[in-house]
């Protein structure tokens, strides 16, 4: 595991695309795994500037981690409209080679199956970038989610409603299920870059580095995986300085 820990946001975000920018720059068809959350947010301002610099990403297929079911279409925090207006729509990557899980699909295990479909006709990711949630959730799988688990509809636990109510106006709207790749799925990509930030991630953060390899904290399955790299802001890491 390579560990990075930043001064500040800027060297945090310069960090994260670099590792980006290895997989773009390696493959001739970069496969990726990307998150939603606040956490990814200067690693994805970061690429767009980058592309504005004169980086292209017309190569690159996504696959987004998770979407929430049931969230009215075009709804601000539904994770199609969060991709577009933090990455998609200021970079190259065509339309049709990015992909979400479809949150709205009349059958969502069938929307879980041919999404996971897709992923592997693609040949499973190059990349799979993380965020991690407080309770060490990746994606949308809780805790005692299976690691050999595929995309699924997941419920989600009260603890992630409530951090996640922030965004909308009340816990009420937050949809109580999501379609999210499984652990199985994030664990065969060939490489992954686990990011946090913030002093609020620094004891999940010393659980996912420090502590046993359980289902129980889904993001300290990723030790097993031979490929990691971790992106860290101070506060983040304070707990395993
Ligand atoms: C959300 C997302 C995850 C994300 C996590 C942390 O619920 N489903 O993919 O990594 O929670 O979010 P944040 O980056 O906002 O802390």
């Amino acid at each position: 595991m390579k560990l990075h820990i930043a001064r500040d946001i800027a060297e945090w975000a310069r960090i994260a695309a670099d590792t980006v920018m290895e997989t773009v720059a390696g493959k001739p068809r970069p496969v990726f795994i990307l998150p939603t959350g606040s956490t990814p947010l200067p690693l994805y301002a970061e690429l767009v500037r980058r592309h504005a610099a004169g980086v292209s990403f017309a190569h690159v297929t996504t696959f987004n981690l998770d979407e929430y079911i049931g969230l009215p279409a075009g709804h601000p925090e539904g994770y199609r409209a969060f991709m577009k207006k933090n990455l998609f729509d200021h970079i190259d990557i065509p339309e049709g080679q990015w992909h979400i899980p479809d949150g709205l699909a009349a059958d969502p295990d069938g929307a879980a199956a041919r999404y996971d479909a897709a992923l592997e006709a693609a040949g499973g990711a190059d990349l799979a970038v993380l965020g991690v949630g407080h309770n060490g959730h990746i994606g949308f799988n809780e805790p005692g989610t299976p690691a050999n688990s595929r995309t699924h509809v997941a419920e989600l636990s009260e603890k992630t409603r409530r951090a996640n109510a922030r965004f909308f106006s009340s816990i009420d709207e937050v949809p109580s299920r999501a379609l999210t790749l499984g652990l199985g799925n994030i664990l065969s990509a060939r490489r992954i870059l686990l990011m946090a930030r913030g002093a609020d991630k620094a004891d999940i953060i010393r659980e996912v580095l420090r502590g046993p390899v359980t289902t129980l904290v889904p993001g300290s399955l990723l030790k097993q995986h031979a490929d990691v790299t971790v992106v860290l802001d101070e506060a983040a890491a304070a707990g395993i300085q």
